[in-house]
């Protein structure tokens, strides 16, 4: 096995991701909110694209594929009936002299990092007992050198209260995925529409989760987006072992043919009996190596009927499905692949990042569809009038049809190596030479490379460079 190393740490991508108003923390201007990020001008062009490439792929080009925009706040009951309000919680320790919170299962993890035992545990299959017991044997202390309490679970939903009057018959939840909302629709969708088994259901929206982890970045926030795919189907009629592999395999085809992210750092891990809910018969996740290590980009599971079941029985209403042609009335099974799409960003920015020392340049090398530029024009110098006039009449013809950057601050050199961090595939730059010949420097970001186009041959030079 070769040695795979992420490609950057995440201090450099916090950096980058700063000076280039890729991702901002929240609230900064008063201290920042722990474990909340903003998306920038160039963040979110990134992530907008992400979404839009997922909803091609995975929704409108598939006959079998439906769309769905389901609310934040749904019926208490939904939460209730996913298991949620009982036992959606990570195990937590709080630091006796700070009482700073902590999962238990993070500093087991890092605690193992530190002191390499043989046979260690299987982390995600420990359960509070099992956590306790090796806190206390092991002496593990917080972060800060300090005492810990004994582990407690915590619920990671979000409560909130609908109305003025704060009762309990007026609490809701933040809803902690976008899953819950497609069960619940089900009947609704199999009432007004003409679908057939096997189908499925995707949405792509925001989720909250009361996260106690802090420092991963984007990859682990209170809010995040989910895409999240729910795929129904017959138990009887379809082969689910098939079902599963077809979609692990257009997971792995959408990473790296559509995102364009190396393979090398990309791997499956199947979750053990353990590990895997006691509903789900097989679980994988597909992790990417971040700089903090390997960690889950994208689950899929075979959730089995257990959500439409309990929606049934909480809701007291049939969720079955009757096939058109045997008239037989069943619950459908069901495959998820649940995706956050704010880990598909930060995998390709880490993935993008590129440090070139022969030319001392950081080049986000993205692919050209997530670019939040594909190209970015400059006049020579920003005070000679009929350069700035020569380079405007480019850039607005270029913008009908480009998402396009204008720059004309400093040196020449300055604005190539500032589009490189921001990863624009193609720099155009009008000089002198142009009055007189109709041609410009068009830069390549990869390489670095220049070469000179006539302005009459740039249409049919983008389309081709830029397909
Ligand atoms: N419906 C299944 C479900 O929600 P999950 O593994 O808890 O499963 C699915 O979440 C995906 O959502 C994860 O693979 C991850 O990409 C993303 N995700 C989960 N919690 C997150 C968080 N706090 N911040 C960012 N993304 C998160």
């Amino acid at each position: 096995m070769p040695d795979i190393k992420p490609t950057t740490t995440l201090e450099e991508i916090v950096s980058l991701s700063k000076r280039r108003g890729f991702v901002y923390q929240t609230s900064e201007i008063y201290g920042g909110l722990a474990n909340s990020y903003e998306y920038g001008p160039a963040g979110v062009e990134i992530l907008r694209k992400i979404k839009n490439l997922w909803w091609d792929f995975f929704i409108s080009k598939r006959e079998d594929m439906l769309g769905l925009d389901s609310q934040i706040l749904l019926h208490p009951k939904t939460w209730e009936a996913s298991g949620h309000v009982s036992s959606f919680a990570d195990p937590m320790v709080e630091d006796k002299v700070t009482h700073k919170r902590y999962r238990a299962d993070h500093l087991i993890e890092a605690w193992l990092e530190k002191h390499p035992i043989a046979n260690p545990p299987v982390i995600e299959a420990m359960k509070i007992e099992d956590m306790n017991k090796f806190l206390v044997e092991n002496k593990v202390k917080s972060p800060d050198s300090n005492e810990i309490n004994e582990v407690k679970n915590f619920n990671l939903l979000f409560e909130t209260s609908i109305g003025v009057v704060d009762t309990a018959s007026q609490k809701a939840y933040l809803r902690g995925e976008t899953a819950q909302g497609i069960f619940s629709n089900f009947k609704q969708i199999l009432d007004s529409n003409r679908v057939k088994l096997p189908f499925g259901v995707g949405q792509i929206g925001k989720s909250f989760r009361n996260e106690i982890t802090t420092g991963q970045f984007v990859f682990r926030t209170l809010e995040f987006e989910q895409a999240e795919i729910e795929y129904f189907f017959d138990p009887e009629t379809s082969n689910w072992e098939k079902l599963f592999k077809d979609w692990q395999d257009k997971m792995w085809y959408f990473v790296t043919q559509i995102l364009g992210v190396d393979e090398s750092r990309l791997r499956w891990r199947r979750h053990d009996d353990a590990e895997r809910s006691f509903y789900s018969k097989d679980t994988y996740d597909l992790e990417y190596l971040y700089p903090f290590g390997w960690k889950e980009l994208w689950g899929i599971a075979y959730r089995t009927d257990y959500d439409l079941k309990q929606h049934m029985e909480f809701s007291g209403k049939s969720l079955e499905y009757t096939d058109p042609f045997t008239m037989k009335k069943f619950v459908p099974h069901v495959i998820e692949p649940a995706v956050g799409v704010n880990r598909l960003f930060l995998m390709v920015l880490c993935d993008a990042y590129y440090k070139d020392e022969e030319k001392s340049r950081l080049v986000l090398k993205l692919d050209q569809k997530l670019a939040p530029y594909q190209l970015a024009v400059f006049p020579l110098l920003k005070n000679k009038e009929e350069l700035v006039a020569k380079a405007r009449e480019v850039y607005t013809a270029l913008s009908k049809e480009y998402r396009v950057s204008w720059d004309e601050r400093g040196n020449i050199g300055k604005r190539y190596l500032s589009q490189d961090e921001l990863g624009t595939p193609y720099c155009l730059t009008i000089d002198f030479e142009t009055l007189e010949d109709e041609a410009i420097t068009v830069r390549q970001r990869n390489d670095a490379s220049q070469e000179r186009i006539k302005l009459a041959d740039l249409e049919a030079y983008l389309q081709n460079v830029l397909a």
